[in-house]
C-alpha cells in the first residue's frame, strides 16, 4: 500500500527520502515520486516502477533540505509517471503526497475543472493539491484545513509549499502518519520502518489530527484547529530488525526467526504458581471475564485465519462459544452487537482499514473490543479497550508468516487466561503451559527439515491446482496454507474442511490436483485417514502433514506432537516453507507478490 516519507532539517534531502522509500518498498507499490523544496521553489521527479528507477531519474542538481516522497499503489488511475505522487497545484507551488481514498474526488474535480483548473493526473489525490493551492488563507495550516473540510474519505497527507519553506504540514484521517524527532531535524512517514534508522522517538497522529513540522520543532492540533498534546514514544524495534540478516528474502528470514518470536510472545507472561498467564494490557478483570457469554474475533486474511485458530482454542480451553469472521464482511452487515460478547480485533499492522472500521463501528455501538496486534501504538491498538501484543517484531515480507504464528500463540495465552478464570483445571493449565514452553524448540525441529520440504515443493511444482484439507483444528491451518501458497507462488489453491470434500470438491481430484492434508494425532485421526482413502481412490496425490507416517499419503511431513489444542500452531509452519520453496522454484517475487500490499489501509 502507499507510503509517505518526508524530511526537514539541514541534510541533503533526496538521498534521505530515497532511503526512506526503500524501507517502505515492502508495503507493495507500483510507482514512486519525490518533491524537494529549495530557494528556487519546488522540484519534482516521478517514475513508474521501482524506487531504483526513480533514483536513476533524479537530475544531478536536486538539492534541498526539505522534501516529501511517496510510493503509490494505484487505486484511481493506472500506475504511470503522471499518476505517481507528489501532485502539484496549477502554479507548481504546492506539493502533496496522499495515502487513502478521497470518496468525493469526482465531484470536487468537476467543480475545479468548471473553474478552469487543468488536471495533470487521473488521481483522486490531485484535487487536494489544487484545493490547497487555491485557498486564499494566509497560513499553510489554514489552507490545508480548509481543503480537508471539503474532502470526504480517508487520508494521510504531507504538504510542502514554496511560500512556507520552513515547514511540512501533515494530517491524518484513517491512514497512518508518524513524526520522527531527530537532532534539529524532523521526519514524517506513514510507517516507522522509514524512520528507525534515524530516530526511535516518534509521535503518532490520531485521526482528525494535523501537525506542523519544522526542523527543530513540531506542533499538533486537530483539523478544527484546537491544540493537542501528542507526546513522543520510543519505538522498540531496532533498525537492524528491518534488515535481511543474511537471508535472500524477508519471507525466509521471517519464517526462520519464528522460534525466537514465539519465545518473545511467551516471555514474562507465564505464571506457574497459578497455572495461568498474565496479560498486562488486557483491561478485563476476572469478574468481567466471567461475564463474557460469547467471543467474536475479527480480522482479515491471515489475521482472520489466526483468529479462527484462536476461536477454537477459546472454545476448547475456556468453554466460551467463539467464532471468527472476516472483519471486511462484518463491517458491512449491520451486525447485532451484543453487550455480553467480547469482540477481538486481530491485525499484524494494526492499520488494516476494514478491521479498524469494524472496531470503530463496534465501539460506536458500545461493545467492548480487545486487540491482538503486532504494531505497538498502531490505530487498532489505540482504538481498542485493551489487548495482547503479539511481539513478533517487524514483519516486512508482504505475506505473513511469523506474525501468523505469534498471533496464534497469543490466542493460546488468551484462551488459557480465560480458561483459568473459568473452568479449566490447574492440571490442564499446567499441561498447556508445558506445551507452550515446548513450542520454540519444536519450531526449530520443523525448520531443520527445510531441505526435505524444498524437495517436496519441487515434486509438487507441476500442480495445476492444490487442494488443502483439514478437520476442525486442522481446517484453519489448511486455509492459511492455501492462502500462503496462492499469494506467493500464484498456484491456484483451495482449502476445504476435509469433511466437506465428498459434498462437491472431490470432483476436482485427479493426479494434477494434489492434496495437502492436515492429519494430527487427535480424536479425528481415523476420520482424516478415511479422507485420505477417498482421495487415493480417485488417483489423487497426497502430501500429509502429520504426527506419524500416513500410509495412504504419497509423502508425509512429520511435525512434532504437542498438546492437541496447540497443534495448529506447529502444523502450519512446514507449509509456510512449502509455499516459499514453490515460489522460489517458480521464480516469483517472493517478498512483493504481484497485486498485493503489506498493509491494506484503504477499503
Ligand atoms: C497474507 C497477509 C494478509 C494480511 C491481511 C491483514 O499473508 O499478510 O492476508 O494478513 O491483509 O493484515 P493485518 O494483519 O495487518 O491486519
Amino acid at each position: 500500500m502507499c507510503g509517505i516519507v518526508g524530511y526537514i532539517g539541514k541534510r541533503d534531502v533526496a538521498p534521505l527520502l530515497l532511503e526512506g522509500l526503500q524501507r517502505l518498498e515492502y508495503r507493495g507499490y507500483d510507482s514512486a515520486g519525490i518533491a524537494v523544496g529549495g530557494k528556487s521553489g519546488l522540484k519534482t521527479v516521478k517514475a513508474k516502477g521501482r524506487v531504483r528507477g526513480l533514483d536513476d531519474k533524479l537530475p544531478k542538481r536536486f538539492a534541498g533540505t526539505s522534501g516529501i516522497a511517496h510510493t503509490r499503489w494505484a487505486t484511481h488511475g493506472a500506475p504511470n509517471d503522471e499518476n505517481a505522487h507528489p501532485h502539484l497545484d496549477a502554479e507548481g507551488r504546492v506539493a502533496i503526497v496522499h495515502n487513502g481514498i478521497i470518496d468525493n474526488a469526482s465531484e470536487l474535480r468537476a467543480k475545479l475543472t468548471a473553474d478552469g483548473v487543468e488536471f495533470a493526473s487521473e488521481t483522486d489525490s490531485e484535487v487536494l493539491a489544487h484545493l490547497i493551492g487555491r485557498d486564499p488563507a494566509d497560513t499553510l495550516e489554514e489552507k490545508v484545513r480548509h481543503a480537508l473540510r471539503l474532502v470526504e474519505g480517508t487520508y494521510g497527507i504531507a504538504v510542502l509549499h514554496a511560500g512556507f519553506p520552513d515547514r511540512i504540514v501533515v494530517a491524518r484521517n484513517g491512514s497512518p502518519v508518524v513524526l520522527g524527532i531527530g537532532e534539529k531535524e524532523m521526519f514524517v512517514s506513514s510507517d516507522v520502518a522509514a524512520l528507525v534508522s534515524h530516530t526511535r522517538q516518534v509521535v503518532t497522529l490520531d485521526d482528525g489530527e494535523m501537525a506542523t513540522v519544522k526542523a527543530d520543532d513540531y506542533r499538533t492540533y486537530t483539523t478544527e484547529g484546537s491544540h493537542t498534546s501528542a507526546s513522543p514514544t520510543t519505538v522498540e524495534w531496532e533498525a537492524e530488525s528491518y534488515d535481511m540478516g543474511g537471508h535472500d528474502t524477508y519471507m525466509h528470514k521471517e519464517i526462520s526467526e519464528q522460534a525466537d518470536a514465539v519465545d518473545r510472545v511467551l516471555r514474562g507472561r507465564i505464571d506457574d504458581r497459578f497455572a495461568t498467564v498474565h496479560l498486562g494490557g488486557l483491561n478485563l478483570d476476572a469478574r468481567e471475564a466471567r461475564g463474557v457469554r460469547r467471543v467474536k474475533i475479527l480480522g482479515c486474511g491471515s489475521a482472520y485465519h489466526a483468529g479462527q485458530i484462536g476461536a477454537q482454542m477459546i472454545e476448547e480451553l475456556a468453554r466460551i462459544p467463539a467464532d471468527a469472521e472476516p472483519a471486511s464482511e462484518f463491517r458491512y452487515r449491520n451486525a447485532v452487537v451484543d453487550p455480553e460478547t467480547l469482540y477481538i480485533a486481530v491485525s499484524q499492522s494494526g492499520e488494516t482499514y476494514d478491521t479498524l472500521a469494524a472496531v470503530q463501528e463496534l465501539k460506536r455501538k458500545g461493545a467492548r473490543v480487545l486487540g491482538v496486534v503486532n504494531v505497538v501504538g498502531s490505530a487498532i491498538a489505540r482504538e481498542t479497550d485493551g489487548g495482547v501484543y503479539v511481539h513478533a517484531g517487524p514483519e516486512v515480507c508482504v505475506v505473513s508468516t511469523k506474525c501468523f504464528t505469534n498471533t496464534a500463540v497469543a490466542f493460546a495465552l488468551l484462551a488459557l487466561h480465560l480458561g483459568r478464570i473459568r473452568d479449566l483445571s490447574v492440571a490442564d493449565g499446567k499441561r498447556i503451559i508445558a506445551g507452550l514452553r515446548k513450542l520454540p524448540g519444536q519450531i526449530e525441529e520443523i525448520l531443520a527439515n527445510e531441505d526435505r520440504i524444498a524437495e517436496l515443493a519441487a515434486e509438487y511444482a507441476d500442480a495445476k491446482s492444490m487442494m488443502f484439507v483439514g478437520r476442525v483444528r486442522g481446517y484453519p491451518v489448511a486455509r492459511e496454507a492455501s492462502l500462503k501458497l496462492k499469494e506467493v507462488s500464484y498456484v491456484h489453491a483451495e482449502a476445504y474442511p476435509a469433511s466437506e470434500l465428498k459434498h462437491g470438491p472431490l470432483a476436482l481430484i485427479e493426479p494434477a490436483v494434489p492434496t495437502v492434508a492436515i492429519v494430527p494425532d487427535d480424536d479425528l485421526l481415523e476420520k482424516n485417514r478415511a479422507t485420505l482413502e477417498e482421495i487415493k481412490a480417485r488417483s489423487g496425490r497426497i502430501l500429509a502433514v502429520a504426527h506419524q507416517e500416513q500410509e495412504k499419503a504419497d509423502h508425509t511431513l512429520l511435525v512434532p506432537r504437542n498438546e492437541v489444542e496447540l497443534d495448529p500452531i506447529l502444523m502450519g509452519i512446514p507449509l509456510q516453507l512449502l509455499a516459499y520453496h514453490s515460489a522460489l522454484a517458480l521464480g516469483r517475487d517472493i517478498d512483493k507478490p504481484r497485486n498485493l500490499a503489506k498493509s491494506v489501509t484503504v477499503e
